[in-house]
């Protein structure tokens, strides 16, 4: 149905836009006396924190308190740095979407929860803040572009988002989707791609302590380029499925096909679990560029999660693929 066009990522990671060189380029321009604030760079960016901030009726909730059972082996990623290179499709096919995404309009913002539950609801983003309890955690975030980014994210166990949905025990699925407003987004005017934007995990998989519903960042509301009002991070998974502005959540026993499984399922399968020893049929997994310091090491299995989650895959790993 849908006409195959290949996502940007598909150029080597060789060919991508190399991070190094805009976090250079921003450098110079402080160099010169240049800022994000002002100059000619300047003009065109928005406090992006402020905005976030300003507009967000949750900001009363952060900072929340942090789990300590989440720790990283490296510093963090400055905000500064990460939101501003994000992958957001609906705002552009770039990383540079942080402006164009400041029109996502996070309120009112309902979440739909259907399919095999006791009982399907509407529920509004605050009433659910209400009632889930809210924790801070240092997560790693690799993408399968070959970068990786650091961050402390704040939000709720996704466990505690299944205990509330109540579904049916024949559900095996948590299929989720993102929003769909072509007006709003410009990129979901490109016809090519199959919007809106869907992810999927098993049950197992949701309901497994490391699978985090993303409400926040660097200690605020999550900024608009981050998937606000509410997003998920999967760490050991590559980064494409963390899906980014959730609406609605169906419970299924029937497996979910992604967005970008649609356009090329043999480079974007479900699984999608971090393995440094299993290429992308383009270019290796094997290191990742630190998106702050440029430096590039090792991947790990199961990106350094392993021992929490690689027994989700005993199974089922030895009849599939679970590294694509
Ligand atoms: N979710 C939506 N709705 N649209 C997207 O384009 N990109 C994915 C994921 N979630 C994406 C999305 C990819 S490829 C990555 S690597 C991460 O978001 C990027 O998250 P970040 O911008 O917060 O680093």
């Amino acid at each position: 149905m849908h006409i195959l066009r290949k996502p940007d990522w598909h150029v080597g990671e060789s060919a991508a836009t190399p991070e190094d060189m805009f976090l250079n380029r921003r450098q110079v321009l402080a160099g010169m006396g240049i800022g994000m604030a002002g100059g000619v760079a300047g003009s065109l960016m928005v406090p992006l924190a402020a905005a976030a901030a300003e507009e967000d009726p949750s900001a009363g909730l952060y900072p929340v308190p942090r789990n300590q059972s989440y720790q990283l082996d490296r510093e963090l990623t400055p905000e500064e740095v990460n939101s501003r290179y994000n992958n957001f499709y609906e705002f552009g096919s770039h990383k540079e979407i942080h402006n164009a995404a400041q029109v996502l309009k996070i309120r009112p913002w309902e979440i739909r929860i259907d399919g095999m539950v006791e009982e399907e609801k509407t529920i509004a983003i605050d009433d659910l803040l209400k009632a889930m309890p809210l924790e801070e955690r240092l997560y790693r975030h690799r993408c399968v572009e070959a970068w990786s980014m650091t961050i402390p994210w704040s939000g709720f166990a996704m466990k505690a988002l299944v205990d509330f949905a109540k579904p049916a025990s024949s559900a095996r699925y948590i299929r989720l989707e993102t929003f769909h407003d072509k007006e709003m987004a410009s990129g979901q005017a490109q016809f090519w791609y199959p919007w809106p934007y869907v992810e999927g995990v098993t049950l197992a998989e949701a309901t497994n302590d490391l699978a985090f519903m993303v409400t926040g960042a660097y200690g605020k509301p999550l900024a608009k380029q981050f998937g606000a009002p509410l997003r998920l991070a999967l760490p050991w998974k590559y980064g494409f499925k963390s899906i980014k502005s959730i609406r609605k959540i169906t419970f299924t026993d029937e497996r979910p096909v992604s967005f970008w499984e649609q356009l090329a399922p043999a480079e974007y399968g479900f699984w999608a679990n971090v393995n440094p020893e299993v290429p992308h049929p383009r270019w290796s997994q094997a290191t990742e560029r630190v998106l702050h310091t440029g430096e590039r090491v090792p991947t790990l299995l199961y990106n350094g999660y392993g021992e929490h989650v690689a027994a989700l895959y005993d199974e089922v790993g030895k009849t599939e693929k679970i590294f694509y």
